[in-house]
């Protein structure tokens, strides 16, 4: 912003004056943290000065004569909010003409929170249910440029920022409602404050809470949930698997239609994945359960002829090739026993 006010002579063209003249403050904005120090300069580079002062609520200069630049120094910023003003009597020569010239310099005050605390919401969560979770950040100014961010393993799933008139600390606090899911199992959350005072990359590192371990309870899925019909070769064997996903860990249990069945596989009636070896033709179902729920899985085995024919068909070429070796053999094979290799030899036979 800036201001100019003429005060004598104004008839003169005042706006040739004004472009010649003009309050340069360096830096022109400043960020500064509570209690630290702050200094900035004020010039005028292209005219005729008479005097240069600061004017601020906090830690002013008075007017100073015969110099062109004037230095605002304050050793410890301890006020929130300060708008000093740097003002110049300007007088043109040529003309006559004197005037007052303003110029303001940003300041914002900060400071970083005190603490970042995140409520502890529940040390187990079921998936499906809400469970609300904020996150309150103590002494923190100013509360306009703050952001809250809420992050979950590698995303940031909430934002949040406020509004505030005042420059001063102030306490605040963002809440969330989180729908538990089981991909949060074994995640960690967590919330950061940051002020966006600095371009990217600059300024403070933002400050986290502590992280927290999601632990989520959730009933077993099956990692292949559809009902299954095998078919196998007789003599052959098959692996029926019922392996399911669940917080706290899935206990089995397998049922067989035919008792004997359960007999000879007692072994394994409490594994994910169940092994048969004879006697496969049937009915089975898992059932895998935990503390959250129970879900159970259907298998039908059939016994297929189907492979005991591609069966003989393999045995049948491999005699028929036998035959040829031992044709081939009589018809290339010297009578000293070496091979003749004028002829095909065996394995282009093949
Ligand atoms: C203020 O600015 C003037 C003009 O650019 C320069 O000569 C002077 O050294 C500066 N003073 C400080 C304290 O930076
Ligand atoms: C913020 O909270 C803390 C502790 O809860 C308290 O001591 C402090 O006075 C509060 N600050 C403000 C600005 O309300
Ligand atoms: C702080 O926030 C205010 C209001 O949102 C904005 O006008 C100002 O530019 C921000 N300050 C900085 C340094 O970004
Ligand atoms: C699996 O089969 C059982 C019993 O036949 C049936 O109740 C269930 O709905 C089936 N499940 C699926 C996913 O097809």
């Amino acid at each position: 912003m800036r201001r100019l006010i003429i005060f004598s002579l104004l008839t003169l063209s005042p706006g040739l004056f004004a472009s010649a003249c003009e309050i340069e403050i360096s830096p022109p904005s400043i960020v500064v943290r509570f209690g630290d120090s702050l200094l900035a300069n004020c010039s005028l580079p292209s005219c005729k000065v008479n005097g240069i002062g600061w004017e601020s609520s906090f830690g002013g200069i008075g007017l100073q004569t015969g110099v062109s630049s004037l230095p605002l120094k304050i050793e410890k910023v301890e006020a929130w909010e300060i708008e000093p003003q740097c003002y110049v009597n300007t007088l043109d020569p040529r003309t006559g003409t004197s005037a007052q010239l303003i110029e303001d310099l940003k300041v914002t005050v900060y400071q970083m929170p005190d603490s970042v605390f995140m409520s502890q919401a529940s040390s187990k969560m079921v998936e499906g249910q809400q469970y609300l979770i904020e996150c309150r950040i103590n002494n923190v100014a100013p509360v306009s440029n703050l952001s809250m961010f809420w992050h979950k393993g590698n995303e940031i799933f909430h934002k949040e920022t406020f509004k505030e008139s005042s420059s001063s600390p102030h306490n605040v606090s963002s809440n969330y409602r989180l729908t538990a899911h089981r991909d949060d199992n074994e995640n960690q959350i967590w919330c950061e404050a940051k002020l966006n005072l600095w371009p990217y990359g600059q300024g403070p590192p933002p400050m986290k809470s502590e992280l927290r371990r999601m632990t989520v309870l959730y009933p077993p899925t099956f990692m292949k949930s559809a009902n299954e019909t095998v078919e196998v070769a007789a003599g052959g064997n098959v692996t029926l698997n019922c392996t399911a996903t669940a917080n706290p860990m899935p206990v089995y249990k397998w049922h067989f239609s035919d008792a004997t069945q359960e007999e000879v596989n007692k072994q394994q009636m409490n594994e994910p994945i169940l092994t048969l070896s004879f006697h496969l033709q049937g009915n089975y179902s898992c059932t895998a359960s935990n503390s959250q729920g129970s879900t159970s899985k259907y298998f039908t085995v059939i016994e297929t002829e189907g492979d005991r024919t591609a069966f003989i068909a393999i045995v049948t070429s491999l005699v028929l090739v036998g035959v040829l070796l031992v044709i081939g053999g009589l018809y290339f094979v010297k009578q000293d026993g070496t091979f003749s290799f004028k002829g095909r030899g065996p394995s282009e036979v093949i």
